[in-house]
């Protein structure tokens, strides 16, 4: 394969953006076992910061396994591809000045690393959606957990699968003891204060 390639750069700046948006593109990581609430915590977050002006898109992996990931399944080697894939179009996402917020299970410590290291020109919120292994089984809206421990699905996280939690996130939603609507509050008040929201229109006309 010839690798002849040259960067182009962008004539638009990360301030320009920033100037745009009214705040700093980032990369909000939600990892968690299935049904953990990934992805209900992942759609509330995009609803409330799209009400408060901020542009996000929420990134989820039963909606991109339809898509961009069709061709993968969930062999260890396919679950990191494709979390490498999701970790460079977030870390798009996040350079092109939005708030990426993406729910995948992402069982594997060291390919979050490379989602994180992936978004390093912005910024990476790894957050742990830690409702423990019985909950997500007991609640198993899907009845992925049922068909695992019949036998009838293999490699399925928590059960025949591993899932290595973070050892350091920069958040931590025990989502087995809150509602979700707490759960959201938290979320809420940390993207707010870690990645606040300017007056975008008064900043542009500057
Ligand atoms: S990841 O491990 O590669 O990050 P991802 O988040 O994209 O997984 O997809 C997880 C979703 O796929 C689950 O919510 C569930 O609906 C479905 N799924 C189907 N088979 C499996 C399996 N063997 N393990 C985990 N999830 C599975």
């Amino acid at each position: 394969m010839s690798r002849e390639l040259t960067a182009v750069l962008h004539n638009v700046g990360q301030g320009m953006r920033r100037a745009r948006f009214g705040h700093s593109g980032a990369v909000l990581w939600l990892t968690g076992f299935s049904a953990s609430g990934k992805s209900t915590l992942a759609m509330g977050l995009e609803e409330l910061l799209l009400a408060l002006g901020y542009a996000c898109y929420s990134l989820d992996g039963d909606n991109v396994r339809h898509g961009l990931n069709a061709d993968l399944g969930f062999s260890p080697a396919d679950r990191t591809e494709n979390i490498r894939r999701i970790g460079e179009v977030a870390a798009l996402f996040a350079e092109a000045g939005l708030i990426c917020i993406t729910a995948f299970i992402s069982p594997y410590r060291k390919d979050r690393a490379a989602a994180r290291a992936a978004a390093a020109k912005t910024g990476f919120h790894e957050i742990h959606v830690a409702a423990d292994l019985a909950t997500c089984e007991a609640r198993d809206p899907k009845g992925l957990y049922r068909k695992a421990r019949a036998g009838a699905l293999a490699d399925f996280t928590g059960i025949d699968a591993p899932y290595e939690p973070p050892l350091s996130a920069e958040l931590l939603i025990d989502s087995a003891t809150y509602s979700i609507e707490d759960s959201l509050a938290m979320l809420l008040a940390y993207v707010t204060a870690q990645l606040p929201l300017a007056n975008s229109t008064k900043e542009l006309s500057r």
